[in-house]
């Protein structure tokens, strides 16, 4: 794990036309480290991840990722330098097989040799081994929860630093759920930065090592997921 965080958001204002949406947010998220930010419906979340791939500029407030701020970085670049966001609604290719949705991952990657992409796209059929059965199908024929997987796999033939994820359990069932985030527990355990965005919070903590609360755009609470899920009351008052 390094000493400095390899994202750092420093009291961030974003507006949407004329509307401040998020108000002072600051986080980090190290390698190694799973981080959550858990919120009801229209909180900020989704604003929030848009502002830290640039997508979205900051009114007020900076963000750094791996030492540089981002602002002057465009998103795609951003990506090339192993910011992954997987976007709220999978966007997935649902035309595209399996397989070639990874592999749009991996040519986004300029994974160019065979052998890399052989054994990049190995590792993904391990981590979810349906993706293997289902490799040659339209990925839009999957279900919901198979179409998660993929695009978590498809964020990960990118070879991230860090991986994004917006609201990755909505509509799945609990099982699925767990599956999903139990993936990503793994990911950080070997290495990998991982900001977690979600509203299913026991979920969201039972993997996670720190958390915070968003409400109304701006972080009502944070501390470690253990805390936050020994103060389970006081994290659902604030979800509403
Ligand atoms: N394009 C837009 N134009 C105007 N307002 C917007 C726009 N996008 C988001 N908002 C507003 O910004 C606030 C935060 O939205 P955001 O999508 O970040 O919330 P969220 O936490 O991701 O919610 P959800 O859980 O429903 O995805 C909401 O009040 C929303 O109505
Ligand atoms: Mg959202």
């Amino acid at each position: 794990m390094s000493s400095t965080p390899l994202l750092q958001v420093d009291a961030i204002d974003a507006s949407i036309g004329v509307i401040n949406i998020l108000h002072g947010v600051s986080l980090s998220v190290s390698s190694g480290e799973l981080v959550t930010v858990i919120g009801a419906n229209g909180a900020g979340k989704t604003t929030l991840l848009r502002v830290i791939s640039n997508l979205l500029k900051p009114s007020v407030g900076l963000v750094q990722f791996d030492g540089a701020p981002t602002t002057a970085v465009e998103a795609h670049r951003l990506a090339r330098r192993g910011l992954i966001h997987v976007p709220q609604g999978r966007q997935i290719v649902p035309t595209l097989s399996v397989l070639d949705n990874l592999i749009i991952g991996a040519e986004r990657s300029e994974i160019v040799d065979s052998e890399t992409l052989v054994e990049n796209l190995e590792r993904e059929y391990s981590r979810f081994p349906v993706l293997r059965e289902r490799k040659d199908l339209a990925a839009g024929s999957l279900s919901g929860g198979e179409q998660q997987m993929l695009a978590v796999s498809r964020a990960l033939m990118m070879r991230p630093k860090l991986l994004m994820l917006d609201e990755p359990s909505l509509g799945l069932a609990p099982q699925i759920v767990k599956t999903i985030l139990n993936a990503l527990r793994q990911l950080a355990d070997e290495g990998l930065a991982v900001l977690l965005v979600e509203q299913v919070a026991m979920a969201a903590l039972s993997v996670a090592d720190n958390a915070h609360v968003l409400r109304n755009g701006e972080i009502a609470l944070s501390g470690t997921a253990s805390e936050l899920r020994r103060d389970k009351a006081l994290v659902e008052s604030y979800l509403g």
